[in-house]
């Protein structure tokens, strides 16, 4: 039996995938190379080329390989460009969820970790964020992941599906061998800018804002590993298969840091200066986000273990000075 990553070679699916292949699993990967690199594929992962809305492609790759769970990272991510063009989010995301779900009831396959975010909640009315509070994105790119919430739930009413549900805060750092990493292009994220500009590769950084209801004024983010974020989708790709009910749960590390900090931690740990400069507010920006992570650790008997603010810039600083082009095509393009 295999494990389908949809989306295996992006960021957060190549992480999954070598944690699958570290487990002794086999896994089967679908991306359409769109955002991810197939640089980061696992040599030891079955690939197939093809996009998740394309019917024909998925269901030839649920006809050659024998699936019992899947794990469901394909989907573009941008809030920025959500929000320029909400139609090819609705399509990527939304579509591709639909087409994914038909073709795994078509073949029995009912167990499914989803990649979610804690964009779905918008502007929290109190910290930290739990699992019951209200859901009321501000961008599209949120409002696409929680209707492919919807779209699993009102599946699993119809059809037996079991599905769990991760939302992410803010994913960083590296698989701690240093073989993949982060590389988006463009590079929108927060850690990746600051480390590129460690690296000479950009003049410096720009803060988003320093006039928020913060401390030190500047927006403040709840950050976990990338490794401890797959252990959680290890763990709930187990929950599911031993029978556990569909649901819902934060992965945070339920501490924030503002951008600031992660500024003067990196210049520690890295012994550059990273310069950084003051610009306008982003658009959309909550001022603070932290997780309550408490149920996936009741539930799901979720333990991070790299989750600390200097592991996480340490692990991402080995990569990306190992690798100061990424994957390989130019930064910033
Ligand atoms: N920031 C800067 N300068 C930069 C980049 C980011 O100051 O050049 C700030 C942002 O304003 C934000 C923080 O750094 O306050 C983190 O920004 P990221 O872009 O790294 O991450 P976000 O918090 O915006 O995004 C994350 C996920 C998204 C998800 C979103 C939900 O990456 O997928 O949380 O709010 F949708």
């Amino acid at each position: 039996m295999s494990v389908l990553v949809l989306g295996g070679a992006g960021y957060i699916g190549s992480h999954a995938v070598y944690q699958l292949i570290d487990q002794g699993e086999n896994v089967v990967v679908v991306d359409n190379l769109e955002t991810g690199h197939k640089e980061s594929l696992h040599p030891n992962a079955t690939f197939y080329q093809g996009d998740i809305r394309d019917i024909k492609f998925l269901r030839s790759v649920f006809e050659k390989e024998s699936i019992n769970g899947v794990i469901h990272f394909a989907a573009t991510s941008l809030v920025g460009e959500s929000m320029e063009n909400p139609l090819k989010y609705f399509d990527n995301n939304v579509y591709g969820t639909q087409v994914l779900l038909q073709v795994m009831v078509e073949h029995d396959v009912r167990n499914i970790v989803f990649s979610s975010t804690a964009a779905v909640y918008g502007e929290p009315d109190s910290l930290p964020l739990t699992e019951t509070m209200a859901t009321n994105p501000t961008s599209t790119y949120g409002e696409t992941k929680l209707t492919m919430e919807k779209l699993m739930k009102w599946t699993e009413h119809a059809h037996r599906l079991n599905y769990v549900s991760l939302r992410y805060f803010n994913v960083a750092g590296a698989r701690e061998s240093a073989e993949i990493g982060e590389d988006h292009r463009p590079e929108t994220h927060l850690l990746p800018i600051i480390l590129q500009t460690a690296l000479n590769k950009r003049s410096h950084v720009t803060i988003f804002g320093k006039d928020y209801d913060t401390p030190d004024g500047t927006c403040i983010r709840d950050y976990v590993h990338i490794e401890d974020l797959i252990d959680a989708h290890l763990l709930a790709l187990n929950y599911l298969l031993e029978g556990g009910s569909s649901d819902i749960f934060n992965l945070g590390s339920n501490q924030g840091f503002s951008v600031k900090e992660m500024i003067e931690t990196a210049r520690i740990i890295t012994g550059k200066d990273i310069p950084a400069i003051v610009g306008k507010r982003r658009s959309g920006d909550p001022s603070t986000l932290i997780a309550s992570s408490a149920k996936a650790k009741q539930v799901l008997n979720w333990k991070p273990k790299r989750t600390s603010l200097n592991q996480i810039i340490q692990d991402a600083w080995n990569w990306h000075s190992l690798y100061p082009d990424g994957y390989g095509k130019g930064v910033g393009k």
